[in-house]
């Protein structure tokens, strides 16, 4: 049996690669283990959005070398977004490594491995369509693959995602992932609702459909017909067994009325919305070239608030983009002030090579002010939802419950139990429970809340004599 340990950062399409990398390399005859050390074959999977994600994987590319010197025949592989990014790159940077493979290339992954173990040297695989295959060859590739899937690497047996749409074409200026990930292509509907149906049967109750722009999900049939996002869902929502759908990431431009009715009139679709907003200044949305500016933002904010009223929104922010003067700041702020979003994920600006704004704008905002407007951005953030979160006290919600809380897991007093879930709001509750409740939907009363989690308990069930049946 051949060994394999694999280290995954960077975005859920990530943890999705890794979960089918996974499954095709069992098939060949691999077992997972949980350390470097025990490996015989140590994958990372890459992230290259910002700076510091590809720091921490040349960080551990250091570590492992010292392994590889006392195994040399332990073998080293590179994959996903920063293997497409720096090629030949991390050859040089890390001359141990035997194997880089991007993200459209995965596939070729066992054949690559043998390849190495036979003595055939450095392997590469990075061809993305966008560089001179065909979107075809793409499609294929990605037709036999996906299906491939690993139920064990999954966060729970009863979640997982489900990729409806492969690469990007907006190309913001700030933004590695189209030149990582390649041209935006949606998969056939049929594909993805046979997965679906694969997944339902595995125990699967929620999905999470992927893409970088999910809402401009579009598939062209061969009679020229075309399935968009609201389509889509309506042909996913009568599956048996999935309870719950979710979708990330949302593009603004394409939040139409018709998808938020359809996800109104869906009762599995989660009403929420991952919708970044990346700045509340006009100047720098334009800067960005993300399509749209800050009235767009919210005339669509508005038609999301009206058509679902109980939906909750979250948004990316970048702080310290080129040229962000501190009147741009605050737009930031006064835009949150204005969504009060569920969540914000923040980031400090960081320079992508390769990037139109790696070409073209200076980044010019000092490290310290980036670091101040983030941590600036957050408290806002944090004050927001915690009184938001406050509001939802008193009343009961609907949790499926994930496993374990991170509480629980540190602790060693077993009689402790605090459970982990999640509402249909994508609002995150605990409450004390017991592993059996895993993977089942729960009525859970909340009696505090801070601002990332509802803290609660189970509602009591009444048991009611049917019939004159004691
Ligand atoms: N497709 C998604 C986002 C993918 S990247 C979307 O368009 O919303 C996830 C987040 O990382 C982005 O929303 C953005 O906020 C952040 N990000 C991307 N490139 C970045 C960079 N160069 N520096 C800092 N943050 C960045
Ligand atoms: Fe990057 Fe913009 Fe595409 Fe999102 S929409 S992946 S931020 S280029
Ligand atoms: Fe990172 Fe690639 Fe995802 S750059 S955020 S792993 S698409």
């Amino acid at each position: 049996m051949k060994k394999v340990y694999i280290k995954t950062v960077g975005c859920q399409m990530n943890v999705l690669d890794s979960e089918m990398v996974i499954a095709d390399l069992k098939r060949h005859g691999y077992v997972v283990v949980d350390t470097p050390e025990q490996a015989d074959t140590v994958l990372y999977n890459t992230c290259s959005v910002r700076e510091h994600a590809e720091e921490k994987i040349y960080s551990a590319l250091g570590k492992i070398r010292k392994e590889k010197e006392k195994d040399p025949t332990k073998t080293i592989g590179v994959m996903g977004c920063m293997a497409q990014k720096d090629q030949e790159i991390i050859f040089k940077r890390a001359p141990y490594v035997d194997l880089v493979v991007g993200p459209g290339q995965l596939h070729t992954i066992p054949n690559l491995l043998e390849k190495v173990s036979a003595g055939e040297g450095r392997q590469m695989s990075v061809s993305l369509s966008r560089k001179g295959g065909s979107q075809s060859v793409i499609a294929r590739s990605h037709e036999t693959f996906d299906p491939l899937r690993d139920p064990a690497m999954r966060p729970t047996p009863f979640q997982a995602y489900l990729r409806i749409q492969i690469g990007c074409d907006k190309f913001c200026t700030y933004c590695v992932v189209p030149n990582t990930r390649g041209p935006e292509q949606g998969r056939p509907p049929e594909q993805i609702i046979s997965e679906a149906k694969i997944l339902a049967e595995q125990g699967c109750r929620e999905i999470t459909l992927l893409g970088q722009t999910v809402n401009s999900y579009k598939y062209r049939h061969d009679d020229a017909t075309q399935t968009d996002m609201a389509s889509l869902l309506e042909q996913l929502h009568p599956i048996d067994g999935i309870d719950r759908i979710k979708f990330v990431t949302n593009y603004p431009k394409d939040m139409t009325e018709r998808l938020l009715e359809t996800i109104r009139d869906l009762p599995k679709v989660s009403p929420y919305l991952h919708v970044p907003a990346q700045s509340g200044s006009d100047v720098v949305l334009k800067r960005m070239k993300r399509g749209y500016t800050v009235a767009d933002y919210m005339e669509m904010f508005e038609r999301i608030e009206r058509i679902l009223p109980e939906a909750t929104v979250s948004s990316d922010f970048i702080v310290g983009f080129s040229g962000e003067t501190e009147e741009d700041f605050q737009k930031s702020i006064q835009i949150l002030e204005r969504c009060r979003f569920k969540n914000s994920f923040i980031f400090q600006y960081s320079v992508r090579p390769g990037t139109k704004a790696a070409e073209r704008l200076p980044d010019d905002i000092p490290r310290e002010v980036k670091a101040r407007r983030n941590n600036e951005l957050l408290e806002v953030q944090n004050r927001i939802a915690k009184e938001d979160n406050l509001k939802i006290v008193g009343s009961t919600v609907d949790v499926l419950v994930e496993g374990p809380s991170k509480k629980s897991q540190r602790s060693n007093d077993p009689s402790v139990m605090q459970m982990t879930g999640r509402t249909h709001c994508d609002r995150i509750v605990v409450f004390d429970g017991n592993l059996r409740q895993a993977g089942q939907f729960m009525k859970v009363h909340v009696d505090d809340a801070s601002s990332h989690t509802l803290i609660g308990r189970v509602q009591t069930v009444e048991v009611v004599s049917i019939g004159g049946l004691s």
